[in-house]
């Protein structure tokens, strides 16, 4: 049984709307340095296409938290893997996210941290899945609000595999007839 995936957002219409989040931020923080907080592994294309389209002056650190283990499974839990290398403090800070889609990760990680005492603190997230949210987080930039559909692509991944993908697209299953057939519900 392999795997098809369809085109969900073709990679002219993600660059374009990245382009235009680039212009929006660079707006918002004229003036300013913004701090970019990259979440592992998802994030790290989405942040380095963004980056690079922001005129502002732009630092960058990583953060890695699990709240998935392989696969498609929630496990409800939020875990910190690898921790920012710097400090908050003061600091316009930008969290850059693949998808929000329960709400889980990001209803964990933004409080913890605001207690890190930066200036500012908002998220800017790819994608966005409001059909499956289970807990409030406020999206300050966000690409793309999509259908309930496991997505691949632009850092997004099936089992690690898909990540490098220049596009957003949907995961179908083929069977040896090669019938399609969605990934099960998460
Ligand atoms: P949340 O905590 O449910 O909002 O989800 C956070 C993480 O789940 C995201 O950062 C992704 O790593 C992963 N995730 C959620 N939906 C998808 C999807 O459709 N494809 C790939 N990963 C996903
Ligand atoms: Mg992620």
């Amino acid at each position: 049984m392999g795997e098809k995936i369809s085109v969900l957002i073709p990679e002219e219409k993600v660059n374009e709307r990245i382009q235009e989040l680039g212009d929006q931020i660079s707006r918002d923080y004229a003036g300013k340095q913004v701090h970019l907080i990259c979440i592992l592994k998802g994030g790290a294309f989405f942040a380095c296409e963004l980056a690079k389209r922001l005129t502002i002056p732009v630092s960058v650190d990583f953060m890695q938290v699990s709240s998935y283990e392989n696969g498609t499974k929630s496990s409800g839990i939020v875990r910190i893997k690898k921790d920012l290398d710097e400090s908050l403090e003061n600091k316009e800070v930008l969290i850059v996210e693949d998808i929000i889609d329960t709400g889980n990760t990001l209803y964990y990680l933004i409080p913890l941290l605001r207690q890190r005492l930066p200036r500012s603190l908002r998220l800017c997230a790819l994608l966005n899945k409001p059909d499956r949210r289970e807990k409030e987080v406020e999206i300050s930039y966000l690409g793309f609000d999509i259908p309930d559909e496991f997505v691949v692509g632009y850092g997004l991944d099936y089992a690690q595999k898909y990540r490098n993908l220049p596009y957003i697209g949907v995961v179908e299953l083929e069977d040896e007839d090669g019938s399609g057939e969605s990934l099960p519900e998460k």
